[in-house]
């Protein structure tokens, strides 16, 4: 019988691989480390039964059509899915997958990360350090601001949204969320407070960003949202960029409507908005808030699994089909 056919667009740990080669499938990964044109996208997935794409991958009506009538799943390693045409994989009866549970610990982490480094100035002080203009002790030298105390806005209240809540109790921060249904369980666990989006957004402190992107999340924050935050909020993004509309968030920062913002995805990735790199009162850091090594493993063994389960004529954990 004919090995089933995998193919990977990118080097991922190879614990995964593994897995997918002791299933016995005839595994093929794009050796090249970048992206795929769509040109070599089409071209490699002719006549595969499973495909393990990435975030950077446009999977499409015509990719799955060019991989044929034996794609049987497209695999996504990351959690967030707006790559994928899930619509387009329903009606050709393909199954497509996504990897939670993989990042949530380390996507908070960054969040908190960020919110730490926007608070207490820390990126900015490095700089100052690094350019020895050190030359003493100043009370106001690099002031920041408490953390402890102040008022923490979560949107989007997932898994990832969870954990961040988990972190910021320890840190003292008080919790509001906002999410499409109510969480009496986490309201009860965190103390978390519910509140509509623009309630949020005026009384929080820090608010942090945890919802996919879909047509409704798209610019959810936008001029007139960022017009409601208090003027010494940080706001931190590490969800997916287009939740953010870029142009307002420049305009924003640059007549210091709010006083802060630290994002790790961007609206038009990998390109960066005019302006942002010119401002001082952002952090920047490029897409990363699930890399660990530890996550990365875990992304590459919940692909594997889903795609094993799904060649085995199972429906995966994670699939994405409702
Ligand atoms: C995800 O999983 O969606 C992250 O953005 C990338 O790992």
């Amino acid at each position: 019988m004919a090995k089933l056919k995998v193919y990977v667009t990118r080097m991922i740990c190879d614990n995964g691989i593994k897995m997918l080669k002791d299933q016995g499938y005839d595994v093929k990964i794009n050796p090249l480390d970048r992206i795929l044109t769509k040109k070599e996208l089409l071209k490699n997935v002719k006549g595969i039964d499973a495909l393990l794409c990435l975030l950077t991958d446009k999977i499409d009506a015509e990719v799955m059509d060019a991989a044929g009538k034996n794609l049987k799943i497209v695999a996504n390693f990351a959690v967030g899915f707006d790559n994928l045409d899930l619509e387009a994989a329903k009606i050709r009866g393909i199954m497509a997958t996504n990897t939670p549970q993989g990042s949530t610990e380390a996507v908070a982490e960054h969040a908190m990360g960020l919110l730490l480094a926007s608070a207490r100035r820390i990126v900015e002080a490095d700089k100052f350090t690094r350019a020895n203009k050190y030359k003493g002790w100043k009370p106001f030298l690099f002031i920041g601001e408490d953390i402890h105390d102040k008022t923490l806005g979560i949107i989007g209240l997932g898994r990832i949204g969870f954990a961040v809540a988990a972190r910021a109790l320890c840190f003292g921060l008080k919790i509001v969320y906002h999410d499409v249904v109510r969480n009496p369980e986490f309201e009860a666990k965190f103390g978390g407070k519910f509140l509509e989006t623009s309630e949020l957004l005026k009384q929080s402190d820090f608010v942090t960003l945890h919802v996919p992107l879909m047509p409704s999340t798209r610019h959810l924050i936008g001029k007139k949202e960022l017009a409601l935050m208090k003027k010494s909020a940080y706001l931190i993004n590490t969800s997916r960029g287009a939740v953010i509309d870029e142009k307002a968030l420049v305009a924003a920062l640059k007549k210091k409507q709010i006083a802060g913002a630290a994002i790790d995805v961007y609206e038009f990735e990998p390109k960066l908005s005019p302006g942002l790199t010119k401002l001082n009162n952002i952090i920047l850091t490029p897409h990363i808030a699930s890399a660990t090594i530890e996550t990365r493993m875990k992304m590459s063994e919940i692909a594997a699994q889903n795609i094993i389960e799904t060649l085995g004529g199972k429906v995966p954990a994670h699939s994405l089909h409702k």
